[in-house]
């Protein structure tokens, strides 16, 4: 077999360009040199009329190879590629089956016309990795569709089936049949005439200044904290006008964006979220699932019985009494009715999901479920009883699943005859929606159980994390520490509103008293209480101010009323905190003093990232990427700082130590220097490091 990533095939007056370079045909640099060896070859043998340039296995060209960002560049150049296929004197039609996404549609709109099949997709999701398209796809693709349709696609990075590619000009033909076969009746069809050929670049792109401001605004004010989407609007504004300035253009802004700190946080995140799949227990064989027991129908039980309904799996739906029952189905419904008028679910399956689930208060109708997630209220005497009972009702190989965000799962466990088929499944509210799944994996969970869990995140579109046990797992431990932080702040100076404003500014969708009020402020009292008993005597208790409006009835959104008040759709100002926050502040015994808006953003990521170092340390995360993707997905963080411990490399152990040591002056007890930090900043070893191999 021969190790060339680029082949050329003649059929008569026809030349085959394919490529060949799995998974995804990224255009690394054997296939951009490649790709000018082939078309060398079909200028040497001299007789073709038309190529046609398509890919084997599952896709087109899915994009440069990301891989190589960051590295010293390798020539050719995509760029530069896409020039010479354009250039090149031969028509030559790209035809598009899998996802043409970035580099991949570039690629194809340098050549001369482009066939798809039915089920092709094709995107410049670039922006999503903190860059713009950096292959002439902001010159090309305003020529071809016009500057509206190119900047949706371009800002929003959206994958585009075939037919509306189709309808915006960015393709020219639909085709079926198989790839090979359908590139060379293509071929065949621009020789008869048939295909007409142009170079993209020859095309004007219409000028629409309405459209390139109302994007900037859009840009400015959804997406302050990027630098990359404004970027975009200008290289696409600059395709109005001359071909080569417009593409000069396009790749300042891209070397512009490319070393970014964004960008690499961006594709940290993106190869993060793959990487959590490699696991210890990947290569057991997960067992079938196409029962699921779901116990509990309040707000979590519903919404993982709908994301496993919208998967396509059947769903048994347990509560104790008909009422909650029927709530619990109504929920779903709703849920599945908000999916349908999201456009992620036609009415069709909407019925068909409904279809799929059975509803009753007994049960012994979990006897035939495969998996059943108990998704009730968080107390552990009541989730031994139900494992206990579910011990004796569910058929052998049937896995056990608790929904807990933080309890035990050995405990749990050790009440049943199957600790093996026991573990963990944390999903996150709305749990149709999110799209994390904390996997906690018990002292005696057998592979093929993880595996199982895994394979059911996928089934559901879910990224799957692999957890081991602790209070909190990998999330809610770290979030249970850092909130510590941001409440001494409170007790200490600063306004709520100030702490919510500064993390916001940082990139957080939500700043901490905010989250906390969507939440609901009983939740974390609770906590507080149930944590009471075995709160050291050294620690400083933090939680006065919000205890204090949970028992003023004041717990968030639900109640109308917690940091903010809420008016409908309106957030106004709690004018009754301030009274509540001297109030305590004198209980306290401290002077309030001012935080600046980087101390309040720098105290809190240094105990969100010392947390997370110990759950590395402890071994419940497996890699810090593990913690990365757990708070992008689960916890608002923000997406272009690639997650805590990635953020934590931008700024080194070391200043981190010393960070910590300084605010351990204050309170040595919670600011403790962790290990696995000290270790690091003696050695030099990073956070990036620890993930490498493993
Ligand atoms: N470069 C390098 N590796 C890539 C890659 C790329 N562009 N795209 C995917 N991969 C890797 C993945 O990391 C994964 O590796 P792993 O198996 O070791 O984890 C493997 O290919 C398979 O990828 P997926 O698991 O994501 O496969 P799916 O079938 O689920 O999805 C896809 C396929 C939709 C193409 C998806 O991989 C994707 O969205 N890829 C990125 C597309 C993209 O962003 N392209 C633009 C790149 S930037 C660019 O082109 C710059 C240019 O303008 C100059």
């Amino acid at each position: 077999m021969s190790d060339k990533k680029v082949s050329v095939e003649f059929v008569e007056d026809v030349a085959l360009i394919c490529i060949d370079n799995p998974p995804v045909n990224a255009s690394g640099v054997a296939v951009r040199q490649g790709l000018v060896a082939a078309l060398s070859e079909i200028k040497e043998a001299g007789r073709t009329k038309a190529i046609g340039l398509y890919c084997a296995g599952r896709t087109f060209v899915a994009g440069a190879d990301i891989t190589e960002f960051g590295k010293p560049p390798l020539e050719p150049l995509l760029p530069d590629v896409c020039n010479n296929l354009e250039d090149f004197e031969t028509p030559i039609v790209a035809v598009i089956h899998g996802t043409a996404m970035g580099g991949g549609l570039e690629t194809a709109m340098g050549c001369h016309a482009r066939v798809a099949v039915p089920t092709a997709k094709v995107g410049l999701p670039e922006v999503l990795l903190g860059v713009l398209p950096g292959a002439g796809g902001t010159q090309r693709a305003p020529r071809l569709s016009g500057i509206p349709n190119a900047l949706d696609l371009i800002l929003s990075g959206r994958h585009v089936p075939a037919k509306e590619a189709l309808e915006m000009g960015l393709i020219d033909r639909i085709e079926e049949g198989s790839i090979r076969e359908v590139a060379l009746a293509a071929a065949r069809n621009v020789i008869l005439g048939k295909l007409p050929t142009r170079r993209t670049c020859d095309l004007v792109t219409p000028r629409d200044d309405a459209a390139l401001e109302a994007a900037m605004a859009m840009v400015q004010k959804k997406h302050p904290h990027l630098i990359s989407p404004q970027k975009c609007v200008e290289a696409v504004a600059a395709s109005v006008g001359d071909f080569k300035q417009g593409l000069a253009t396009e790749r300042a802004a891209f070397m512009a964006c490319l070393p970014s700190a964004q960008s690499k946080g961006l594709i940290h995140a993106f190869f993060g979220e793959r990487a959590v799949a490699n696991i210890p227990e990947k290569k057991a064989q997960a067992r079938d699932v196409a029962v699921v027991g779901v116990i509990g129908g309040g707000t979590m039980g519903s919404g993982i019985a709908t994301s496993a309904l919208m998967a396509g799996l059947s769903v048994t739906l347990i509560e104790v009494t008909q009422e909650a029952l029927d709530r619990g189905v109504a929920t779903i419904s709703a849920n599945l009715d908000g999916a349908v008028k999201r456009g992620k679910m036609s009415d069709a399956k909407r019925d068909a999901a409904l279809g799929r689930l059975t509803a009753s208060t007994d049960m012994m109708t979990l006897a035939d479920a495969d998996l059943v997630i108990e998704a009730v209220f968080e107390k552990m005497e009541i989730k031994k009883d139900i494992f206990a009972k579910l011990d004796g009702i569910c058929k052998e190989g049937a896995i056990l699943a608790s929904n807990t965000s933080y309890l035990d799962i050995n405990e749990i466990a050790a009440v049943t005859k199957r600790p093996a088929d026991v573990l963990g499944l944390h999903f996150f509210s709305p749990a149709h929606i999110m799209k994390l799944l904390e996997v906690v994996v018990g002292t005696q969970t057998a592979p093929e159980v993880v595996a199982t869990g895994f394979a059911l995140a996928k089934t559901m579109r879910k990224v799957a994390v692999r957890a081991g046990v602790c209070d909190g797992f990998i999330g809610n431990r770290i979030l249970g520490h850092y909130l510590k932080a941001a409440s001494y702040l409170v007790l200490d100076g600063a306004h709520p509103y100030q702490v919510d404003n500064a993390l916001e500014r940082f990139g957080f969708a939500m700043g901490p008293h905010r989250v906390g009020d969507l939440a609901g402020l009983d939740i974390g009292y609770m906590t507080r209480k149930r944590l009471a008993p075995s709160r050291p005597t050294e620690e400083r208790y933090g939680g006065a101010i919000a205890d204090q409006l949970s028992e003023n009835g004041w717990n968030g959104r639900k109640t109308g009323k917690g940091y903010y008040v809420y008016d409908g759709r309106e957030t106004h100002e709690n004018p009754d905190l301030n009274v509540i926050l001297d109030a305590e502040r004198t209980k306290a015994g401290g002077a309030p003093r001012a935080f600046s808006d980087d101390d309040i953003v720098d105290r809190y990521m240094t105990a969100m990232i010392s947390e997370a170092a110990r759950v590395v340390e402890d071994g419940i995360a497996l890699r810090p990427v593990d913690v990365d993707v757990v708070f992008l997905m689960g916890y608002g963080f923000p997406r272009f700082r690639g997650g805590p411990l990635h953020y934590a490399d931008t700024i080194g152990a070391a200043a981190l130590v010393e960070r910590i040591e300084s605010y351990a002056k204050e309170d040595a007890h919670y600011w403790q220097v962790p290990a696995l930090l000290q270790q690091m900043a003696e050695s030099g070893r990073t956070f990036a490091d620890m993930n490498k191999g493993r």
